[in-house]
């Protein structure tokens, strides 16, 4: 079982093979993942809202990234995980970005970090990748940058997109996510570029595909993105189960003889 690395990434790109990233927070859910032979694990600071119940990312620490990303990487042999650097980590200054990229990386063991924004981060993402941290890129809807956005919407401005993209993959990224961007543009993203393309809302054409855990699984109820598949409904199952522990205490039928010891 080979293990994923940011080079046979760009490789699989060539071969016109696709690419599944999955988020992931902790360990059980990483050796999941890694056993369903998902190629990249995204500890994604979406953690901050489908695990910790923040309104959006912005308040997702380095530590916290850290404290999620260690205990992914102890769960995976062959997926590559990479690890998102948390609002204002990396915006104010390259010698931040260094410094917390680099402590991520120590500190976890992870194979690399995400960062959003297009043409304003790519001296930051060079940056990067010249001191041996490789960076994937993330454009269209950044929701670091909601605020800015004036909320979660779908980002149509092609000339711009474009532009993104091409000065991340020139900064040296060996990926770049796509989210909530219309199809046909992404496609064209994915054809301009020659690194891969991880679409999130972003349509077919892209080289990958990422959906966040929670959403995919039914395990985060608050909202759901028109664009995620619900695989399962763990939700309702875990529901379930919690519902049937707590009669049969109250009733009295567990622990039976079974469980106990004589
Ligand atoms: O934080 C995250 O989960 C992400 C994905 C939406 C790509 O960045």
């Amino acid at each position: 079982m080979a293990t994923v690395t940011t080079t046979s990434l760009v490789a699989m790109k060539r071969k016109g093979e696709k690419i599944t990233m999955i988020t992931g927070y902790d360990y059980p859910f990483a050796r999941i993942l890694d056993q369903a032979e998902i190629d990249i694990i995204l500890v994604g600071d979406s953690v901050g809202v489908v695990v910790a119940g923040y309104k959006d990312t912005l308040p997702v620490t380095v530590e916290e990234m850290i404290y999620h990303g260690r205990a992914v990487v102890r769960g995976c042999e062959r997926a590559l995980v990479i690890i998102d650097l948390p609002f204002m980590s990396y915006q104010v200054s390259i010698a931040d970005a260094k410094l917390q990229a680099g402590r991520i990386m120590k500190e976890t063991g992870a194979g690399a970090v995400k960062l959003e924004g297009g043409e304003c981060m790519a001296e930051t993402i060079r940056a990067l990748v010249e001191i041996g941290i490789p960076v994937c890129g993330h454009i269209g809807l950044t929701p670091q940058a909601v605020n800015q956005l004036g909320g979660f919407k779908v980002q149509r401005e092609t000339e711009r997109l474009l532009k993104d993209a091409e000065a991340v993959a020139a900064a040296g990224a060996f990926a770049l996510v796509i989210e909530c961007v219309p199809a046909e543009i992404s496609a064209e993203i994915t054809r301009q570029v020659e690194i891969p393309t991880i679409g999130i809302g972003a349509g077919a054409g892209c080289d990958g595909q990422v959906l966040v855990l929670h959403d995919m699984l039914g395990l985060f109820d608050r909202f759901r993105p028109s664009f995620v598949k619900q695989y399962a409904d763990l939700g309702r199952e875990a529901s379930r189960a919690l519902t049937d522990f707590s009669r049969e205490v109250k009733n009295g039928t567990f622990p039976g003889p079974e469980h106990s010891f004589k």
